[in-house]
């Protein structure tokens, strides 16, 4: 830590030590006073009342009274490991990141989640999984906070609140606790048809993961990598597994649901006590830095865009593998907090509009989660590079400041002078040019295609996938009540594919419907099978 903060990892005594392993050879309150009966409330008399005097008892209550805190508002489902990040050096070329440059290992964090369901559902529903990665860099903290599926249901963060009401159990009934089967999430999709690449997704077997160990991760939006030289690339961020990528077919995921609610949990957990330990090949692709910030016509600022691999292959990049269990899941992956605005120098951001709202969204969420702002301080969120940050006070403050000057430069304090602009180990931003512009609330034209890529997507499968989609389509659509809401997603499903808008609408017994825009000519790629994945290539 810098000069003026006292970190509260310099300070554990021996009494805070003996709280935090809770190996003392006696028990004690709170406030370290010796107890010698916590079993007993105090009373007048042993069959008399209780008496309110009995601080033990008050403070005991009290405490298992506050226990929870809030669950996250999506994602609260999850699981974590720690590991190790190795990067092979491949991209010093394209930034300057450090942890980025040959051979450097730093500290992670990794936490798996599904997205809908509560803290206590199930792992093996169909869903989006989560994938967010904390790296501990010596620069300060970089959050790559991805899911298991490259694309996302919306293109504005402005949406989010609705496609996550959307999605969530119907207010009245709570029902469904964890699935996409209900007329909510069949209504939203299907009139906010941006949502078409996304759910095709989610029907296929990518939706149902065999293992968080044999999940691919995306971190979605196109991020821009800035070079010592100030040269910048555009990159698509992945994350491969050394054991390929493997899901379940739905009636396994039913059975086990029903056996063992924790099943993915429980892998991950066994794996690592095993030393099976699991591993991911970071990899990027890359596309220049034009102004138009397209790729062979595809829109990189959209975010239910991929780029084929065919077109821009993957380059791997360094390597991902976790190896200890929490020891604690509160303290850890409960109150882990993530960012896509954790940024390190060498990584910044584009002017995706999706992005650009979870910049707000995580930070503001957290301030309730996790009760006020001071949650880097929790030891999992803890940078582990020096942090001099002039923030004061607040709920939760365990750092005991030193000085009486928290600004720079000041003439009071001494030492530690900050001149702006001096520093070029900081982070700057890259001065990217702002077109002239006009105010508007709308969005570009080049993301008005909704059909083409999960057209692409359709056609790359094998015949095999392609049938555990139709399967799915069938059984989700069989449980919307509601008649419209079919026959619109029967239209939306004609627009990517006649053989899968007639299977479709086999299973539901219904027509199906002429394509109301021209089917899109594009080839398949068939990087997005996982029959045909041909990751690990070693
Ligand atoms: C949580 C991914 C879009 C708001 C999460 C988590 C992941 C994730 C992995 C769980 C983090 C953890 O394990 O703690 C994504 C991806 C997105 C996306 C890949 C799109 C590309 C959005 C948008 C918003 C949003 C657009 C809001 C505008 C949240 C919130 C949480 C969350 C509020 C809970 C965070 C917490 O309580 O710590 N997201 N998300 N997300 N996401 Fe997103």
């Amino acid at each position: 830590t810098g000069p003026d903060t006292v970190s509260p990892t310099d300070q554990p005594t021996g009494a805070d030590q003996a709280r935090m392993a809770q190996s003392g050879s006696y028990l004690t309150n709170a406030q370290g006073t010796r107890l010698y009966d916590t079993d007993h409330s105090l009373k007048a008399g042993p069959r008399g009342p209780v008496l309110l005097q009995d601080h033990h008892l008050r403070e005991k209550i009290m405490h298992f009274d506050h226990e929870r805190i809030p669950e996250r508002v999506v994602h609260a489902r999850g699981a974590g490991a720690h590991g190790v990040f190795r990067s092979y050096g491949t991209a010093a070329n394209v930034t300057k990141a450090a942890f980025l440059a040959e051979d450097v290992e730093t500290p992670v964090f990794v936490r798996f989640s599904t997205v809908l369901g509560s803290r206590g559902s199930s792992d093996t529903v169909r869903d989006t999984r989560g994938f967010a990665t904390k790296f501990y860099t010596s620069e300060g903290v970089f959050d790559l906070v991805g899911n298991n599926i490259p694309v996302f249901f919306i293109q504005d963060a402005i949406k989010f609140p609705d496609v996550v009401h959307a999605a969530k159990p119907h207010p009245d009934r709570e029902i469904p606790q964890a699935q996409s089967a209900h007329d909510t999430f069949w209504d939203f999709v299907t009139l906010h048809t941006e949502a078409t690449h996304h759910t095709l997704w989610n029907m296929s077997d990518r939706g149902i993961p065999r293992s968080f160990r044999t999940m691919e991760g995306f971190g979605v939006h196109t991020f821009r990598l800035v070079d010592a030289a100030g040269g910048t690339t555009l990159v698509k961020f992945h994350w491969k597994p050394k054991l390929g990528v493997h899901s379940l077919v739905w009636e396994e995921a039913q059975l086990v649901n029903g056996m063992d609610p924790d099943f993915h949990r429980r892998d991950l957990a066994d794996a690592i006590e095993a030393g099976a330990y699991p591993e991911w090949e970071f990899g990027i692709q890359t596309f220049p830095d034009t102004p138009d910030q397209t790729f062979e016509g595809i829109d990189l600022l959209d975010p239910t865009n991929i780029v084929p691999e065919e077109l821009a292959p993957v380059q791997p990049i360094g390597l991902l593998t976790l190896n200890r269990n929490p020891s604690n899941f509160f303290a850890e992956t409960e109150q882990v907090a993530f960012h896509p605005g954790h940024l390190v120098p060498g990584i910044d951001i584009t002017d995706d509009p999706l992005l650009a709202g979870r910049l707000f969204s995580y930070l503001d969420t957290q301030i309730t989660r996790l009760a006020g702002p001071n949650f880097a301080q929790i030891p999992i969120n803890r940078p582990q590079a020096p942090v001099n940050d002039m923030l004061r006070d607040g709920f939760h403050q365990t750092a005991v400041h030193r000085g009486v000057a928290p600004y720079r430069p000041n003439s009071l304090d001494g030492g530690c002078p900050f001149t702006a602009g001096a520093d070029t180990g900081a982070y700057i931003e890259t001065p990217v040019r702002v077109p002239e512009a006009t105010k508007v609330r709308e969005a570009p034209a080049s993301f008005d295609d909704h059909f083409s890529q999960p057209r692409r997507f359709w056609l790359s499968m094998s015949p095999v996938e392609r049938e555990h989609i139709i399967g799915a389509y069938s059984f989700e659509l069989g449980k919307c009540y509601e008649p419209a809401i079919r026959e619109r997603a029967l239209q939306v499903l004609a627009n990517i594919d006649p053989e899968l808008c007639a299977g479709v609408a086999a299973g539901l017994g219904l027509p199906a419907p002429e394509p109301t825009v021209p089917l899109a000519d594009v080839e398949p790629s068939p990087a997005l099978s996982q029959v045909g994945h041909t990751w690990p290539t070693d």
